[in-house]
């Protein structure tokens, strides 16, 4: 047997197969934080009582609250004059550890070099980067925004922001000019924080002419540049060099201590509107979710390391690869690049070289991976890995299967956990002491969090019948506090079906008391784990000249697991090749390349109701091949055939 083969044969199995479905397995059982499954009725009794023991021994408070949770609908708050810093919470409590690693960041390029970080040079760099922004007047409560990939920077700007009680507000570097000055100008921002580039498969994606152009007439004083293509970032004016900036400063910066519920940073979504919403989440409650979940989800104890694929500028990156191992005292890694670079083992060498725990991925990943040859998995050692997560959107039989044998090698417990930009933690999963694994369920509402399926009126319904998932008081601590700057939005989107509950916009069912996902009930898509509302898709598209109006609907896709198609009817212009390309690249400047459509189809009209909705269900049936039904509702039935004529042509 050779080395590979042995090593793979002596990895710890995690799970034991019993009636066809994954339990935990007693070496799981026995390392696991939490293998009681009384936690969940213990947690139910009082929740809130969960959630303060829990606070008290995991985080470090100044203050302890006066009150635990106070609900005011639609608002709510969690530890209530309470006072900590949040940075503290992730650097200054572990410098007992101070040499221990806290990140591990690798470059695209094989030839450079990964980089450790302990958490005593995270401190330092965290610190002086804290007195850089507060030498050009951030102060507590200001909005930074931050457009940075994934580099160690981007970690540093974010603790800084929370270690001065700044807001931070990332947006993800793949996101167009025009998209991040729309979001710029709506948190106010006086300070950018970007990189000249990154590197994506093999090449420097530059990022800076986005940068300059987004901050043109907005707020922005200052631009403070990482250099990371060249040596250093062009100065002067507006713009400052990172690292020149960090060695004027101080090397200490005393902490912020914040409120409970001050807010920590803001995230923009998308929703069933053509604008992105800025969600607000805050700092007390939002420290605590993503503690205990990356603890107790993870099973991530201090020695571990855990890469979370996601990139930085999506909740799942701020939670899983940024906070959640530092708040528990472990390591994380941040990959810069490209999956596939500069071969289809990239991820796997990845995972051999540095010894990873814990994997946390989404299933268009796992779908990318299952169409290449398997001997670029085969070749590397994954026995390091524990636990295996997936995120974003439903995973199917097949692809679950795939992960847990080919990835995980048949020994790791697969998480598959449920959650939202807007709940800034894990809300539904099983947990990996406790089981079962089940594949394509999600499980258990987190312990202390209550979800439950109902109808359009909010009734429970039965057992394994679907309906829509709801969240019931009291919410849990990582969910959001508002929208930025817009209660209305707020109030609509999420309180004005059910009142009382938190509308999460999703369908599921039950399955043996364990829940299962089936995915957005509104407008929203999810491209490669994505997430698009047609709205802003379709918005984006009307603006061009051409344009009279436009339609988007989802097609299914094997790896993406949807993209957007568009039906377009034309003012001006000639419909075509040319065109279809132009209005591609329209979307790329008004969203970003995320959100490009997969094929556009110029139509001579729309389905529509009396009332002029555009029925996209049928536009949907027309491209998935299925038969449109309730074409007596239109006041064109013709355009139906016409339409289903040109996309069975091309
Ligand atoms: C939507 C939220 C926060 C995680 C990253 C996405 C879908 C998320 C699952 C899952 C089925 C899932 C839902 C949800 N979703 N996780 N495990 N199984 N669907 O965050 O971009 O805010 O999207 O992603 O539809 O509403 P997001």
């Amino acid at each position: 047997m050779n080395k590979l083969a042995k090593e793979k044969k002596k990895a710890v199995k995690y799970v034991t197969r019993k009636n066809g479905v994954f339990w935990p397995s007693p070496a799981m059982k026995k390392i696991a934080f939490m293998s009681d499954p009384r936690v969940y009725s213990k947690a139910a009794k009082d929740p809130v009582k969960f959630w303060e023991e829990q606070a008290r021994e995991g985080l470090t408070w100044e203050k302890e609250w006066d009150i635990g949770y106070e609900e005011k609908l639609p608002y709510f708050k969690w530890f209530k004059g309470g006072k900590l810093n949040f940075c503290v919470n992730c650097l200054d409590r572990h410098l007992n550890k101070a040499n221990k690693v806290a990140m591990v960041w690798v470059p695209e390029p094989v030839n450079e070099k990964p980089i450790e970080f302990t958490y005593g040079q995270l401190y330092d760099k965290v610190n002086r980067f804290a007195n850089v922004l507060k030498k050009y007047g951030v102060g507590k409560g200001d909005v930074v925004s931050i457009y940075l990939p994934m580099v160690p920077e981007a970690m540093v700007a974010m603790l800084a922001c929370t270690r001065i009680g700044a807001i931070h507000s990332i947006v993800f570097s793949a996101f167009s000019s025009e998209a991040l000055k729309a979001r710029i100008q709506d948190g106010k921002a006086k300070i950018l924080i970007t990189s000249d580039g990154y590197y994506r498969r093999g090449k420097p994606e530059p990022l800076l002419k986005k940068a300059r152009a987004a901050a043109r007439r907005t707020t922005i004083k200052k631009i403070i540049i990482v250099p990371r293509i060249k040596k250093k970032a062009p100065t002067g004016g507006k713009y400052l060099d990172f690292n020149k900036e960090m060695e004027k400063v101080d090397s200490y910066c005393a902490p912020e201590i914040m409120n409970s519920e001050d807010t920590m940073f803001i995230l923009y979504t998308s929703g069933t509107t053509g604008k992105p919403k800025g969600i607000v989440h805050d700092t007390g409650g939002y420290a605590m979710q993503a503690y205990l979940t990356t603890k107790w989800n993870f099973d991530m104890h201090e020695d571990d390391l855990m890469w979370c694929t996601a990139d930085v500028g999506w909740i799942t990156g701020h939670t899983y690869a940024m906070y959640g191992p530092l708040l528990v005292g472990a390591k994380t890694l941040i990959y810069e690049g490209g999956p596939d670079y500069p071969n289809p083992g990239r991820w796997w060498k990845l995972i051999q070289d540095h010894k990873v725990n814990m994997f946390y991925t989404a299933p268009t990943a796992i779908r990318m991976f299952m169409k290449i040859d398997e001997k670029w998995i085969n070749k590397y050692d994954l026995s390091s890995i524990r636990i295996m997560g997936s995120v974003g959107e439903p995973i199917d039989v097949k692809s679950w299967m795939w992960y847990f044998n080919k990835i995980g090698g048949g020994r790791c417990p697969i998480i598959d956990t449920w959650w939202q930009t807007e709940t800034g933690g894990t809300l539904i999963n099983v947990l990996p002491g406790i089981g079962p694994f089940v594949p394509t369920v999600s499980g258990r509402p987190f312990p202390g969090v209550t979800k439950e399926i109902v109808d359009e009126k909010g009734r429970p319904v039965k057992p394994g019948k679907p309906g829509f998932l709801i969240q019931k008081s009291p919410f849990a601590p990582g969910m959001l506090h508002g929208v930025y700057n817009n209660h209305k939005k707020f109030v609509e989107t999420y309180w004005k079906k059910y009142k009382k509950y938190y509308d999460t916009s999703d369908g599921a069912y039950t399955t043996n008391g364990l829940i299962r996902i089936t995915g957005r009930t509104d407008d929203v898509m999810k491209v490669a784990g994505h997430r698009l509302a047609t709205a802003e898709l379709e918005n984006a598209i009307d603006a061009d000249k051409h344009v009279g109006e436009c339609a988007i609907v989802p097609l299914p896709h094997a790896v993406k697991g949807q993209v957007p198609v568009a039906f377009v009817v034309l003012k001006h212009g000639k419909p075509g090749p040319e065109l279809e390309k132009r209005l591609k690249k329209f979307v790329d400047i008004k969203i970003g390349p995320t959100a490009r459509p997969a094929k556009i189809y110029f139509v001579e009209d729309l389905p529509k109701t009396r009332s002029g909705k555009i029925m996209r269900r049928i536009l949907k049936a027309i491209i998935t091949k299925e038969e449109p039904k309730g074409l007596m509702t239109l006041v064109n039935p013709q355009s139906v055939g016409r339409i289903k004529q040109i996309v069975e042509t091309q």
